[in-house]
C-alpha cells in the first residue's frame, strides 16, 4: 500500500492539476468562454450581459465574480423578497444583478442600491481597515449612476453612508444582498440589518472576503457568524463568500 500524502505536501511533478484554487475558476471561465456551454457553465447569455459591463469599466468585478451572481439569481428566482447592493461605485455590479433578474425571471425585482458616491466615508473607517482610505472610490457620482440604472423602474439609488440610509427603508424581506464596501463597519452593520430580513433560501454575497487589502470584511463576517448560526457558508474561491439563509452548516438541507 502506498503512503497517504499529507495535506500541504507538494503533488508529484507529473500531476498538472493546479493546487492554487484561484486557478480553478479562472481556468474554467476561459475554457468555456465560447463553447456551446453545459447549463452549469457560463453560457452565451451570461457573456452577452457581462461583456459590455466589464468592457465599460463600470465594475471592478471580473467574470468569475459576476458569474456567482448569475448563479445566485437563478437559485433565488422563486425566493420571495427584494434585492440590495451596498457599495455600487460606478453601478456596474448593480446593473448586472438587476438585468440578470429581468432575463432569468422575466420580471424586474425591487432593488435598493447604496453608496456615498464620494468614496469611503471617514467615519466608516476603523482600525480594522488599515489599507483603506477616506475618499477611496470617489471617481463616480450619484447622478451618473442614477442615469446609468434608470432603465430599471423598481430600482432605488440611496446616496450617503449606508448606516444612515438603512433607516429610510421600509420593512421588507430580501432574497439577494451584495455587500461590497471593503470596510469592517458597514459590513457588520449590513450583515446585522439584512441578515435578519433574509427569506429562507435567500443569499448574501460578501465581496473581498479573502482580500488581504480588506481585513475588516472577514473580521466582520466571522463576528456576525458567531452571532448567527442559521446560514450555510460557501467560499466561492472567487474572493466572495456566500451565505445562504435558513440552511445551517451541516443541516444537510
Ligand atoms: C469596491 S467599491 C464597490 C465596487 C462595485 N460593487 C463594483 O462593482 O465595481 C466599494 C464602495 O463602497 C462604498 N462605501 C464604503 N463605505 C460605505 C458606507 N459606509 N456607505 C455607503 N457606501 C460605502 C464606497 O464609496 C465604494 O464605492
Amino acid at each position: 500500500m502506498s503512503e497517504i500524502e499529507e495535506p500541504g505536501e507538494q503533488p508529484p511533478r507529473k500531476d498538472r492539476r493546479p493546487r492554487d484554487p484561484d486557478l480553478w475558476i479562472h481556468g474554467s471561465i476561459k475554457k468555456h468562454r465560447h463553447a456551446d456551454a453545459l447549463h452549469f457553465r457560463p453560457d452565451n447569455d451570461f457573456f452577452r450581459l457581462a461583456d459590455p459591463i466589464v468592457r465599460s469599466q463600470r465594475t471592478l468585478l471580473g467574470y468569475d465574480r459576476l458569474y456567482v451572481f448569475w448563479q445566485a439569481v437563478r437559485n433565488v428566482a422563486n425566493v420571495p423578497g427584494a434585492v440590495a447592493e451596498v457599495g455600487s461605485y460606478r453601478g456596474g455590479s448593480a446593473y448586472f444583478i438587476a438585468s440578470a433578474f429581468a432575463r432569468r425571471t422575466g420580471e424586474e425585482v425591487p432593488m435598493h442600491v447604496f453608496d456615498t458616491f464620494e468614496g469611503h466615508p471617514q467615519q466608516a473607517i476603523t482600525e480594522h481597515d488599515e489599507f483603506q482610505t477616506t475618499g477611496q472610490f470617489s471617481a463616480t457620482t450619484y447622478d451618473d449612476v442614477r442615469e446609468y440604472l434608470s432603465a430599471f423602474r423598481r430600482l432605488e439609488v440611496h446616496k450617503g453612508d449606508v448606516s444612515a440610509s438603512l433607516g429610510d427603508l421600509g420593512e421588507a424581506v430580501y432574497r439577494l444582498v451584495h455587500i461590497d464596501t471593503d470596510l469592517y463597519q458597514p459590513t457588520i452593520v449590513c450583515l446585522r440589518y439584512f441578515g435578519s430580513r433574509m427569506s429562507p433560501g435567500g443569499v448574501i454575497v460578501l465581496d473581498d472576503y479573502s482580500s488581504t487589502k480588506c481585513p475588516g470584511v472577514p473580521m466582520a463576517t466571522f463576528e456576525y457568524l458567531e452571532e448567527r448560526r442559521d446560514f450555510q457558508i460557501w467560499d466561492m474561491r472567487s474572493g466572495q463568500l456566500m451565505l445562504v439563509k435558513g440552511c445551517p452548516p451541516g443541516s444537510g438541507a
